[in-house]
Formats: C-alpha cells, sequence, structure tokens
C-alpha cells in the first residue's frame, strides 16, 4: 500500500460514541487499582462476596478476591439462563465437512450439567487433572465447562501434538481422565486421535498410572476397528449423554485451580502454567467486555483460534460465555474445502468481531483479495489481532481489505500466563498505529527496561516487565513452584517485576511496539515452540551427534524453524532421505507444527570458547545478513563451511 497511508487511526465518532471502554478508565484504575479491580469482578456472579481484592504478601504467589467463592460454569452458562436467556445462541459451530450446530445457553447448560454428572459418577473429585485432548467439537467446550463445575482443574492438549507430548502432558499432571474423539477432520479427510491416545497411555508396564478413563466423541465415525480397551475406554454417547441434564454447581474459592495449561520455556520440558477461578475469569470477561466493546444480544464474535492454546480458553470459552456472547466456533483449517471459507462464515452468521492471528492475515494476502471481496463481510466491526507482532502492511490490507475502513483493529499482546489481554488499543478511544499494540489496558502496568531495570529512553529497545500484579496472572508451573520464581520473577528479582520475555520499545509518542522473543522461545504461526525441544528431537535421532535450532523471518509464519545438525561419526549423511526422517521425528516427538522449515547438515556448529553455541550467528546466516560480531568464536571459519551447505 501507498507510503501516503495515515500514520494514525483515530476511531470513528460513531464507535467512540457507543464504546465499552472509555477514556477515563485509565485515570480511574490508575487513582484506585484495588477499586477498579474490585469493579471488574463484580461482572461475575460471587456465591460469596470476596472481601480482599489482592494479597501480594507472599508475592510472586498472588492470592485475588480473598474469601470470595464463586463457580466458573455458573458464571458462564447459568447465569444467562436464569437470566432470561436461555434461548440465545452460545455458539454457531461449524464443522468442517459443512455440517453445524447452534447451541443455545439452556442446551449448552444441559450438556454440560450431564457431563458433570457423569465426571462425578466416575468418583473424580474436586481438584483431579483432567486432560482434554479434542479437535474443535463442542463437546470439547463441554468438556471444560463441565470439569469447571465440578472443580476439576482441566488440561487441554492441543490435538495436533502427538502421542508423546501427550503423555508427558498426561503423566505431569497426574491426569485421572482424558476425554477425545475416535477422529478428527482434517481437510476434508478423516484422521485418527484416539489411536494417539492409545499411544500415549500405554499398556502393561509402560501404561500412564494415573488414566482411569478414557471418554471419547465420536466424531468421524471412520473406523470399524477402533481399538477398545475395555474398562478403561468408554463412548460419551453412552455416558455422558445418557446422564442427567440437572446438576447443581457448587461454588469453589476463587484461588481453585481452574486450568492448567502447557507451554514452551527456554529450557527442559513444558511447563504448566496454573490459573485460577477468580482472577482468571475477571481477566477474560473485563477484557472481553473491554477490548472487543462486546455488545450483548447484538455481537457475534469469531475467534480463529484453537482451543488447544490459551486464546482458545480465553477468548472461545471464558471470555465469550462469562459475557453471555454469541460466538462463532470452526473445526477447520481456513482453506478447507476452499480460501472462501472464512468469509462464508462471516456472511453466513453476520459474524460482527473478528479476532485471527497475523499469520493468517499474510496468508489471505498471499490468496489476494479478490475472495474477501467475493463475500458480503458488512457486518464486520472490530478487528482483532493476537500472537505475534503484526506488520504493518498486514494492518493496512487487514483494515481495508477485510475491516473496509471502518473497523478498528485491536493489536492485543498477551501470554499464556498472563491468562488474558494486557497491552491493546481500546475500541473507540485510541488512535491507533499499525503495528503497534499501544498501551497497557487500564489497571495494568508495563516497563520497557534495561538489564538493571532502568527505564529505556523512548524508541530504545529494551526488556518487556509488568510492574505490577493483575488478576489473571499465572499463580504458579504445576508441581514446580522454585520453576516459576525462576522462569519469570529472577531477572528482575530486585523490582519485583514479572519478566514477560519480550523485547519491546517506546516510540517517541509513547506507543508501545512488541518486537518478539528476546529468549529461545520461536513463534512460528502464532505457537510458541522452543528451541531447545526441536534440539532435542533432532539428536533423539541416530544419525545426528548435535543441533541447533534458531526462528529466521518468515514472510508468512512469522519466524520459520532452521535448524543446523552435525552427523555422528560413521552416520551416512542420506541426504533427503535422512531429512525427511528427521523432520518425521521432530512431528513424532513434538508436533508437525514444530518441523524445521530447513535443516542444514553442516560439518561444525560455531561456538565460544566456552563451548556455547552462538545462535546469534546462525540467525544471521538463515536471514542472509551481514555476520554480526563473531570474534568470541573459536572458529569464525566454521562459516565458511556452512554457508557452503546452504548454497
Ligand atoms: C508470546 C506469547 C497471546 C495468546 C497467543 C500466544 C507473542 C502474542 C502478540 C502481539 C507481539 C505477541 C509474544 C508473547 N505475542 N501477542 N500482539 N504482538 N507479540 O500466547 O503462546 O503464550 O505466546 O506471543 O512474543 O510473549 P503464547
Amino acid at each position: 500500500m501507498s507510503s501516503s497511508a495515515p500514520k494514525v487511526y483515530p476511531p470513528s465518532a460513531e464507535f467512540a460514541a457507543n464504546a465499552n471502554a472509555t477514556a477515563d478508565m485509565y485515570d480511574r484504575a490508575e487513582a484506585d487499582p484495588m477499586e477498579f479491580w474490585a469493579e471488574q469482578a463484580r461482572r461475575l456472579d460471587w456465591e460469596t462476596p470476596f472481601d480482599q481484592v489482592l494479597d501480594w504478601s507472599d508475592a510472586p504467589f498472588a492470592k485475588w478476591y480473598l474469601g470470595g467463592k464463586l463457580n466458573v460454569a455458573y458464571n458462564c452458562v447459568d447465569r444467562h439462563v436464569v437470566a432470561g436467556k436461555g434461548d440465545r445462541v452460545a455458539i454457531h459451530w461449524v464443522g468442517e465437512p459443512g455440517d453445524s450446530r447452534d447451541i443455545t445457553y439452556s442446551q449448552l447448560k444441559d450438556e454440560v450439567s450431564r457431563a458433570a454428572n457423569y465426571l462425578a459418577s466416575i468418583g473424580l473429585q474436586t481438584g483431579d487433572r483432567v486432560a482434554i485432548y479434542m479437535p474443535m467439537v463442542p463437546e470439547a467446550i463441554v468438556s471444560m465447562l463441565a470439569c469447571a463445575r465440578l472443580g476439576l482443574t482441566h488440561s487441554v492438549v492441543f490435538a495436533g501434538f502427538s502421542a508423546a507430548a501427550l503423555r508427558s502432558r498426561v503423566d505431569d499432571a497426574e491426569a485421572k481422565v482424558v476425554i477425545t474423539t475416535d477422529g478428527q477432520f482434517r481437510r476434508g479427510q478423516p484422521a485418527p486421535l484416539k489411536t494417539a491416545v492409545d499411544e500415549a497411555l500405554g499398556t502393561g508396564d509402560d501404561a500412564a498410572a494415573s488414566v482411569q478413563k478414557v471418554i471419547v466423541v465420536r466424531r468421524t465415525n471412520h473406523d470399524p476397528d477402533l481399538n477398545w480397551v475395555q474398562g478403561r475406554d468408554v463412548w460419551w454417547d453412552d455416558t455422558v449423554g445418557e446422564a442427567s441434564p440437572d446438576h447443581e454447581p457448587e461454588a469453589f474459592d476463587a484461588e481453585h485451580p481452574l486450568f492448567l495449561l502447557y507451554t514452551s520455556g527456554t529450557t527442559g520440558k513444558p511447563k504448566g502454567i496454573v490459573h485460577s477461578s477468580g482472577g482468571y475469569l475477571t481477566q477474560a470477561a473485563y477484557t472481553f467486555h473491554t477490548v472487543f466493546d462486546h455488545k450483548e444480544g447484538r455481537d457475534v464474535f469469531w475467534c480463529g483460534a484453537d482451543v488447544g492454546w490459551v486464546t482458545g480458553h480465553t477468548y472461545l470459552v471464558y471470555g465469550p460465555l462469562s459475557n453471555g456472547a454469541t460466538e462463532v466456533i470452526y473445526e477447520g483449517t481456513p482453506n478447507s474445502p476452499d480460501e472462501h471459507r472464512h468469509f462464508q462464515i462471516i456472511e453466513r452468521y453476520g459474524v460482527t468481531i473478528y479476532y485471527i492471528a497475523p499469520t493468517l492475515i499474510r496468508t489471505f494476502m498471499k490468496w489476494g483479495r479478490a475472495i474477501p471481496d467475493a463475500h458480503d463481510l458488512s457486518s464486520l466491526r472490530l478487528l482483532g489481532s493476537v500472537g505475534e507482532p503484526i506488520n504493518p502492511e498486514a494492518w493496512r490490507w487487514y483494515h481495508e481489505v477485510i475491516g473496509h475502513g471502518r473497523c478498528p483493529i485491536v493489536d492485543t499482546w498477551w501470554q499464556t500466563e498472563t491468562g488474558g489481554i494486557m497491552i491493546s488499543p481500546l475500541p473507540g478511544v485510541t488512535e491507533c498505529k499499525p503495528g503497534s499494540a499501544m498501551r497497557p489496558l487500564p489497571g495494568i502496568s508495563a516497563k520497557v527496561v534495561d538489564d538493571n531495570g532502568a527505564d529505556v529512553a523512548d524508541g530504545e529497545q529494551g526488556y518487556l516487565v509488568l510492574d505490577r500484579p493483575w488478576p489473571g496472572m499465572l499463580r504458579t508451573i504445576w508441581g514446580d513452584a522454585e520453576r516459576f520464581k525462576d522462569t519469570y520473577w529472577s531477572r528482575f528479582a530486585e523490582q519485583g517485576w514479572y519478566f514477560a520475555g519480550d523485547g519491546a520499545r517506546y516510540d517517541d509518542d509513547h506507543a508501545l511496539w512488541v518486537l518478539g522473543r528476546v529468549d529461545d522461545v520461536m513463534n512460528v504461526s502464532g505457537h510458541r515452540i522452543s528451541t531447545s525441544e526441536v534440539e532435542s528431537a533432532l539428536v533423539s535421532h541416530s544419525a545426528i551427534a548435535e543441533a541447533a535450532v534458531i526462528g529466521a523471518a518468515d514472510e508468512t509464519t512469522g519466524q520459520g524453524i532452521v535448524a543446523f545438525v552435525i552427523l555422528t561419526e560413521g552416520a551416512e549423511s542420506s541426504g533427503d532421505e535422512l531429512i525427511a526422517e528427521l523432520r518425521n521425528q521432530v512431528a513424532t516427538d513434538i508436533s508437525p507444527i514444530a518441523k524445521p522449515r530447513e535443516i542444514n547438515v553442516v560439518p561444525e556448529l560455531p561456538k565460544t570458547r566456552s563451548g556455547k553455541i552462538m545462535r546469534r550467528l546462525l540467525k544471521d546466516v538463515a536471514e542472509g545478513r551481514e555476520l554480526g560480531d563473531t570474534s568470541t568464536l573459536v572458529d569464525p571459519g566454521v562459516f565458511e563451511a556452512i554457508r557452503a551447505q546452504r548454497a
């Protein structure tokens, strides 16, 4: 788009006049943060009101809304039925093959109650963990809410993860139940899923010790000989389907752990991020209302994320449903059966608020504007972006081609750990700059600092830190409080700040630009993948002695995974075959989404005298840049060979 494009995009007078957000919220939150957060929590229905907003005396272990008791599922479902909104559609679900279901709040209440009754009937107790390994079917959401209703802590595992990845998560959480489907649709074809559960849970001596039941939703019905473990496996229809739709919810402590969600860090195995009930739901409800300007009974919201990621938790389940929203949930990929799918869905349901990742926007750009132009997108009134920095070009395209220049865009920065949106424009209030997440939300405080914790000048790059607690903050890492302190709170321990792992800068107008991870975490299509996990998968192949993995800039996916590997002595470099085996190894150990875009077999890796691999330099090579400072390398000549290999 031309260089004459505007630099800032102020909200229209019309949008501003009706916006949920108001400019004075910043000052109000600043003047009395505890009162502000109490006010946000009052969006929820508390069975017992809280008597203290925050206890931070044992920092970084926070307690929010002390004394308060609530039931999260009641807040997301029953409450709306009780208020006479039972006939409102909660979920317009669209299956990949084109089947669809509309589920009202009343129906959702019945389904969630049935599932809760069944889970209770098999002896699950408050605090037990349930793993949910499912594609985007309504039962995934019903399962999450049924857990919430009983005070069971759910752990949703993205259905694209491998059996090995599922097993490590089931073991770490000691899940008693796994809920899954027989299969899932992928680009028009049924693909098995339960087989991965069988493989993950193992048999005999190798069996996952904690798991007592596997509940299977029939989705694809593709396999007449589906493996069945008697006594362990049950069909959803025969169990949940037969249970009573009446269930009386019990209230739980605000700090009761609502869910675990595993995410990749810089080292070691994935961490089970623990989220609370009252604080998390407050953050979800507040941000959904304010950032998405949600108008009850009028809007149709669509978040394109998968329920296996935090975006799916907060903006497919807890945020929209706690606000009584009507939302779209789509099972499949955006190009199945063809590239028109998303736009047809927007048209069909009159979607008003649309929230996706920049990687998808860039994919739409590649497909060309003729595709969205073929559809009536006039229902849209607000667009959102999440998961990675959005480049200004994609922002402008989104604004013009999808939003027809009419819709504000909220570029929302947050993380699995923050529970909900933290930095974003306020629609109707903020003058947006394409590419900037603009400003922390009212009640949230962020700084950009140097190594010593001093504010960097506007325009300079630094580390993004959150210098005040917030209700949706993670409470700990499951089973590893030390790692929790170490990972997030040790870098700026003296100041007591949360270190997000991102670099950022404020510009001259004090707008915040998030620049991406400064640690060994990659962001591929908005998915968080650790370099060390991919490296371990690669070296687990017998032909590989050493591996170094980096995220290199990629036009569509944000970053692409590039690996450099050294063969073991005597291993034959059998070219393409080995590369294919290595890619499979990564898919098996982690997920197909972690497969490297490029694998280079090299004679040596660039190392410092202390033996540290200089990933920064490998990134320079992969991105085709001049090498940065090589003076600490043992053998700067190593790059000749690496370059020769890539040429
Ligand atoms: C990392 C968190 C937030 C839910 C999805 C990802 C990056 C996220 C933005 C944004 C720039 C962003 C950060 C962050 N990120 N949103 N709007 N602008 N970067 O959750 O898997 O926990 O990843 O995603 O690097 O640290 P996650």
